[in-house]
């Protein structure tokens, strides 16, 4: 299939909406609090975001946690495994859990769970992008970045089948018919 890729969020609309979100969390966080940000789709993200909090005044541990699903390479396909664990000791701390896109819901709501589990105290989640229209889990962001439609984006971190995570901003894919 082909397909182009337009323009949708800019850098600077970017930059924006990761202030914002830094200012929202930082009213929610203590002071050093543990971010955990989901490989692959939100390393731009967190790494953007962990700069923005630091403007407001956070000092977090920071941490990753790598998942595997086996979905069509367009969602999360909702059999969702840890394949990498975070290590920092989560008992009894705040955790900010930090993802590109929330969809279906199925993976925030199996990795808030998860991080329960291991004893955070709290899970504060926030997303850059919010397909709400995909909602299928009975769960939803406490800080969002952008409200989008039902439409598959890419860069600033996100993939196509592992292509095109280096844009600097977001772009919607658009398919163009056959080869
Ligand atoms: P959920 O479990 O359905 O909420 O899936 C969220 C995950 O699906 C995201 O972290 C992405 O990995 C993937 N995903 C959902 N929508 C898109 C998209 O438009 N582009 C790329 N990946 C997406
Ligand atoms: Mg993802």
């Amino acid at each position: 299939m082909n397909y182009q890729v337009d323009p949708l969020i800019s850098q600077e609309k970017l930059a924006q909406a990761i202030d914002r979100l830094a200012g929202e969390a930082a009213a929610l966080l203590e002071p050093e609090p543990v971010v955990i940000g989901l490989f692959k789709g939100a390393f731009i993200f967190t790494a953007d975001l962990v700069r923005a909090l630091s403007r407001h005044g956070v000092e977090p541990r920071l941490d990753f946690l790598v998942l595997s699903s086996y979905g069509s390479g367009m969602d999360s396909g909702g059999n969702i495994k840890v394949l990498l664990d975070c290590r920092e000791e989560l008992t009894g701390r705040q955790v900010l859990l930090v993802d590109d896109i929330l969809d279906s819901g199925n993976t925030l709501s199996f990795t808030v769970d998860h991080l329960l589990n291991k004893g955070a105290s709290q899970v504060i989640t926030c997303v850059l992008l919010d397909k709400p229209q995909r909602r299928t889990a009975h769960f939803e962001a406490d800080l969002v970045g952008f409200t989008i439609p039902n439409t598959f984006v890419v860069g600033y971190g996100i993939d196509y089948a592992e292509r095109h995570r280096e844009l600097p901003f977001v772009g919607m894919v658009r398919f163009t018919g056959e080869d």
